[in-house]
């Protein structure tokens, strides 16, 4: 399948480990030239310097704190600047804090909301006017299986990112006639250090074993296992790529079939 990835600039928020990390592996396989970025300026350099050298792609990364719009711009246009282009963005950051509802502070609605909803309209807004320019733009949200499965204790992430839906649905319509598509992939349980993070918790609260939490996961999975970041990054590709050229405003499960509405 030719992706026509090739000289193509993506951004990939998030991709310092996990599924941005992967994401950024598959685009470059693809060879696309890479923006990355996120908190941790030393894995993000190892990310980058392992890409370079597999794929001889050119790779820009920037430490950036999604809750710092200002910074979160300057990425964008510094990336502009640096390729004279941006075709994707991929807008992905960590997950909020798995709790019972009655725990939650309003603290932890303001972060989860800046988190997972507003940075990927901050970077939506800030990659929208190069993909103009070009008449052609992919953005991919990475979101949730929770916005189709809610998941019990984590009414955060069930909340907030429903919102990405109708924010992707939103930007579809708006720009489709600028040839911008727009989706959201939307996880199930996959093997990062985000879902290590989820077992220690969901452990915790029930006390029961992380191998045990685990074992429930894998038994709504149809597929009978957790899925791979690989995974997610080639739905990922598709999506960005010339052969998903009249998909736009959709929400792609990546989860193994444990979603099983219709
Ligand atoms: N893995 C799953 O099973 C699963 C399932 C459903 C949904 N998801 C969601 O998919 C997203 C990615 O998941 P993952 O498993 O790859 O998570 P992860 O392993 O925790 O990775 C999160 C990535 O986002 C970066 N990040 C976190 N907070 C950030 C911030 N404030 N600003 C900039 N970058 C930030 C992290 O790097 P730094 O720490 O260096 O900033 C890291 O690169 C999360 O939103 C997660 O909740 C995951």
């Amino acid at each position: 399948m030719n992706t026509g990835l090739r000289d193509r600039v993506a951004i990939v928020a998030g991709s310092s480990q996990g599924l941005g990390r992967a994401t950024a592996f598959a685009l470059a396989a693809e060879g696309a030239h890479l923006a990355l970025c996120a908190r941790n300026r030393e894995a993000l350099e190892q990310v980058a310097g392992e890409i370079r050298e597999r794929f001889g792609v050119r790779v820009h990364h920037a430490p950036l704190d999604v809750h710092d719009t200002a910074a979160l711009e300057a990425f964008v246009e510094n990336t502009g600047r640096i390729f004279d282009r941006i075709d994707i963005c991929v807008t992905n950051a960590g997950g909020p804090p798995a709790k019972p509802f009655l725990a939650t502070t309003d603290q932890e609605w303001d972060d989860a909301f800046v988190l997972n909803l507003r940075s990927a309209a901050a970077f939506a807004r800030a990659v929208i006017p190069y993909m103009q320019r070009r008449q052609w733009g992919r953005i991919i949200m990475i979101s949730s299986i929770t916005v189709r499965q809610p998941q019990p204790q984590l009414v955060l992430s069930n909340a907030v990112r429903a919102g990405v839906m109708g924010l992707v649905r939103s930007l579809a319509t708006e720009f489709g006639r600028d040839g911008i598509l727009v989706n959201n992939v939307a996880p199930g349980y996959t093997a990062t250090d985000r879902l290590i993070e989820l077992a220690a918790h969901g452990a915790a609260a029930s006390g029961r074993t992380e191998q045990q939490v685990e074992q429930g996961w894998i038994e709504q999975i149809p597929l009978g296992r957790l899925g791979r970041p690989e995974e997610l990054a080639d739905a990922i590709v598709w999506l960005g790529s010339e052969r998903a050229s009249f998909v736009t405003g959709q929400t792609i499960l990546v989860d193994g079939g444990m979603y099983k509405g219709l």
